[in-house]
């Protein structure tokens, strides 16, 4: 935005910056997801934050919103088309195959954390640059492996506390049935074209399914009596989803099933999930995933079943609707005398190597402003450090002020239970 004294500079549109009390809440997430995944059996993989756009293409789908309007893609100087990941299933899966990691001990259990980038239309829950965290278990076609990635996410949902989460399941079937089933729907489009959305009509050969997901009144009428594909399922497709089903059960996990629960990329394939929660607006999806068998063929690797998902971090924190507690301080080394600051410096690694978190005055406040930091702070104890090498210990919540030697300040405050 330009001023008169200048131009001022803003985060650009559809991003954000995450200050130090959205931080916690953020780390607060991660490391929960990473505690799950760690006694699942998932290890961590990170993977570039741009890739040749072409990976996008084919991985994601041409025909897709994502790579038709949302990606952020670019020449670099060498002339290569580059696009910043939209999403890191496709990346994951680059990997795999250059790793061949098709050696390992099967399946491959991987998860992720970090940013994604689409250009889409900002709103609450929808940003240009955001944060998923993200699990694939590679390298497995069971619907066993379908219910534990499921249970995954539940697990997670349920440990932070989002409230009102409701999990909808579908199945896509495999390429090959599926085949048939597209051209049904195609015939049911194309006889109701008249009432479909543009954007739908233009995509009833590329892309029939994403009608499913039209916001439009006229296309979703015309939607309702279209054939599904879950009542169409056959053979091994019909078994495997109804294994899915009765594990989940078992597991004690609730699900609707969604027969016309559809994703916004090309690569999925038989079971395909949705975490929704009832205290976001319009972006409803907290999570969600599915199995993707055919996505390693398609990026030159051999046929390699797999099954993952991405949970939104924005969306889970806007579905806690709640900012973290400041995270407070055991203790605050205050000098009673400018001359002690090397005393207070000392005194703080001491306290830090033993464990505890210690700050002290870096701005030259007199005892009183010191004081008053100290509380703004939410230390939990004062050390006032006088002229003559003496200490004072107070208890900021009692006010209580007693007398300490600073060789034992470890031991002191340790047995205040800091
Ligand atoms: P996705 O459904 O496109 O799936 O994204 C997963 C999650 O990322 C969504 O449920 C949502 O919480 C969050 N998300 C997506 N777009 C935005 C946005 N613009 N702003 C904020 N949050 C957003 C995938 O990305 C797949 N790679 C998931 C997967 C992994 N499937 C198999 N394995």
């Amino acid at each position: 935005m330009a001023s008169k004294t200048g131009t001022r500079y803003q985060a650009p549109r559809g991003t954000f910056d995450v200050l130090p009390d959205a931080a916690r809440a953020r780390a607060r997430i991660e490391q929960a997801a990473a505690a799950i995944f760690a006694r699942a059996g998932y290890e961590q993989i990170s993977t570039p934050a741009f890739e040749d756009t072409e990976l996008f293409e084919r991985g994601v789908g041409r025909s897709t919103d994502i790579v038709r309007k949302e990606m952020f893609t670019f020449e670099d100087k060498g002339g290569r088309s580059i696009t910043l990941r939209p999403e890191g299933t496709a990346p994951i899966c680059r990997a795999y195959v250059e790793h061949g990691m098709h050696k390992l001990a099967q399946p491959v259990k991987l998860f992720y954390a970090g940013p994604f980038f689409r250009h889409e239309r900002p709103q609450a829950g929808r940003y240009r640059q955001f944060h998923q965290i993200g699990a694939e278990a590679i390298g497995t076609d069971t619907p066993l492996a379908d219910a534990e990635a499921i249970m995954l996410l539940a697990d997670l949902l349920a440990e932070l506390g989002v409230p009102g989460v409701e999990l909808r399941l579908g199945s896509l079937g495999s390429l090959e049935a599926r085949r048939a089933y597209l051209e049904e729907l195609k015939a049911h489009l194309r006889a109701n074209e008249g009432d479909l959305s543009k954007d739908v009509r233009e995509r009833i050969e590329i892309n029939p399914l994403r009608a499913f997901d039209a916001d439009d009144a006229d296309t979703q009428g015309v939607m309702a009596s279209a054939p599904k594909l879950v009542e169409r399922l056959e053979g091994e497709d019909a078994e495997h989803f109804a294994e899915v089903r009765a594990l989940l059960e078992a597991a004690g996990i609730a699900f609707e099933i969604d027969p016309t629960l559809v994703r916004g990329l090309d690569y999925y394939t038989r079971t395909i999930f949705s975490f929704v929660c009832d205290r976001l607006g319009a972006q409803s999806e907290v999570g969600g995933g599915g199995r993707y068998d055919g996505l390693i063929e398609q990026l030159g690797g051999s046929p390699t079943p797999a099954i993952g998902w991405a949970a939104g971090i924005e969306r889970i924190l806007l579905a806690l609707g709640e900012a973290e507690e400041a995270g407070g301080r055991d203790v605050f080394l205050a000098v009673a005398d400018p001359g002690q600051g090397r005393r207070a410096l000392a005194l703080a690694g001491e306290l830090r190597h033993a464990g505890f978190s210690a700050e002290l005055d870096l701005v030259g406040r007199g005892l009183k402003g010191q004081l008053k930091h100290a509380d703004r702070i939410g230390a939990r104890h004062v050390v006032i450090l006088e002229a003559d090498g003496s200490a004072q210990l107070r208890d900021m919540q009692s006010g209580a002020q007693l007398p300490v030697d600073p060789a034992d300040l470890v031991d002191a405050i340790g047995g205040e239970g800091a």
